[in-house]
């Protein structure tokens, strides 16, 4: 599709995330140390975070940086219940060939998705060698027996380890189906990482494990700084939508390059900066991740759920405002959850971006950092008292996002119908 429109730059192709836009962008990010720096300091809403500093020290500076660490397509494979040595023969995760078609993109971002290590993690080998702390600590397997999210790898040295990769986090296990994209509420990883502190009497430092043993299930402080600020895992469902990436708004998103940049950095920075993945792999991911679709739910629609999308178009559609029901950043004052996490120095910018809702009564507990644990709760008056007991973070009010809970019991009911069918 063509359009005339007056602020599209001649040199774009096509309508923004067409197919022939998503190439264009694709071939300009896979070739261009140039537009991957323009790319990479468009996506960055607070310059001044530490997040945004270490990429614009290191990234797409021409055979300097980032740039200039060696590709890495390692030989990996989902780890098996019998944790076997990775054979010398076995294949790397990807052919060398580049795929041809949006089908073949998001197939292999799959396989990046499922397999390619973001690093060797000590504590997860630890887990699977003891297999009750991997079931407390949501270590969930497939039907296969196969740790999901969990691989045993030839790391750079050579050695056998055993890594994680995205599904550890993004993709949770239900009755022996494999859900993409839906947050892994069950991993708790404070307490894996004191279980194997306590084991392997390695120290830790006392404020920290005090910190770890409070995160709880789905939740996990993923910035390397001295702010306590963990975050719930969140479902990867309709990020398309959304102009902007987590929930602080760390990073826009006017194009996939933004999403693939991340990728491909985060892969780097969790690998401790040693080596790069290849872009066509960190291309192929974010491919993937666009294409991520929740189970099918049952529509049931009702006069009530009707009565229910009403209300939430007068009073909520304001903010989320896309298809998938989130939409653009704003001040965290507004909103007026707690600050800390949209104010951290490593991703802060000071706001909040409205989640998208697709199977939002999946999706507990709520709020960036999980705090609320049912939509009942959320949408009750009683979360915003003293007298508040039923948070998984302690008792007490939990503040912020008080929309609809003023409203009678009868329509806050007729809102939690309508979004159950989302
Ligand atoms: C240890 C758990 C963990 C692992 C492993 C992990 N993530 Fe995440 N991910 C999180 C958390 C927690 C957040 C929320 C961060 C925030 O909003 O500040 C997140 C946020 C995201 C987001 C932003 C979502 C949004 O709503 O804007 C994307 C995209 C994402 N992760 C993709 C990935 C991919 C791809 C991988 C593998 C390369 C990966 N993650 C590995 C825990 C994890
Ligand atoms: C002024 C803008 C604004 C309005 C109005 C608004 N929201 Fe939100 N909503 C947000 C933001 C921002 C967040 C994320 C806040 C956070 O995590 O601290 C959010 C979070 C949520 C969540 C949590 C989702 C999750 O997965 O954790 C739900 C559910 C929700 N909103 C539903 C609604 C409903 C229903 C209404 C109307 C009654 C509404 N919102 C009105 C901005 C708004």
């Amino acid at each position: 599709m063509w359009c005339a429109c007056k602020e599209r730059p001649a040199s774009s192709p096509a309508e923004p995330w067409s197919e022939a836009w998503v190439e264009s962008e694709r071939e300009q990010y896979l070739s261009s140390a140039t537009f991957r720096r323009q790319a990479l300091l468009a996506s960055l809403q607070n310059p001044a975070n530490t997040y945004s500093q270490q990429r614009v020290a290191s990234y797409g500076v021409a055979g300097k940086g980032w740039d200039a660490l060696p590709e890495w397509n390692p030989r990996s494979v989902r780890l098996p219940a019998d944790l076997s040595e990775v054979s010398d023969n076995a294949a790397s995760l990807w052919n060398g060939v580049k795929p041809k078609t949006p089908t073949e993109w998001v197939a292999l971002g799959r396989e990046v998705f499922f397999a390619y290590p973001l690093r060797a993690e000590p504590l997860v080998e630890f887990a699977v060698k003891h297999p009750e702390l991997a079931l407390e600590t949501g270590l969930e397997r497939d039907k296969s027996g196969a740790y999901v999210g969990l691989v045993s790898f030839k790391d750079i040295d050579g050695r056998t380890r055993t890594g994680i990769t995205c599904a550890l986090c993004h993709a949770s296990v239900q009755d022996g189906a494999v859900v993409t994209g839906q947050a892994r509420r069950t991993f708790d990883y404070g307490r894996l990482r004191l279980a194997y502190h306590q084991e392997t009497k390695e120290p830790v430092d006392p404020d920290l494990a005090r910190r770890m043993a409070t995160w709880g299930p789905g939740r996990a402080d993923v910035t390397d700084d001295v702010d306590e600020d963990p975050v719930a895992i969140p479902d990867l469902f309709g990020l398309r939508q959304q102009t902007a990436l987590t929930q602080a708004g760390t990073i826009r998103q006017t194009t996939p390059v933004a999403l693939a940049i991340r990728q491909e950095t985060q892969l780097l920075h969790s690998n401790h900066e040693r080596v790069r993945p290849p872009r066509v792999l960190a291309w192929a991911l974010a491919m993937y991740l666009y294409s991520l679709e929740p189970m099918p739910v049952a529509h049931a629609r009702t006069a009530e759920t009707e009565r229910g999308a009403r209300l939430f178009a007068r009073h909520c559609a304001e903010c989320h405002s896309n298809q998938a029901y989130g939409g653009p950043p704003m001040a965290a004052a507004r909103v007026g959850t707690d600050a800390a996490l949209a104010n951290g120095a490593a991703r802060g910018t000071g706001n909040y971006r409205p989640p998208a809702l697709i199977r939002v009564s999946q999706a507990a507990p709520y709020l960036h950092h999980g705090a609320v644990p049912t939509l009942e709760d959320l949408f009750s008056p009683e979360r915003l008292s003293a007298s508040y007991t039923r948070s998984p973070l302690g008792p007490g009010p939990v503040p912020g996002h008080a929309y609809g809970t003023d409203w009678p019991l009868a329509d806050r009911t007729a809102l939690i119908a309508w979004l159950q069918t989302l």
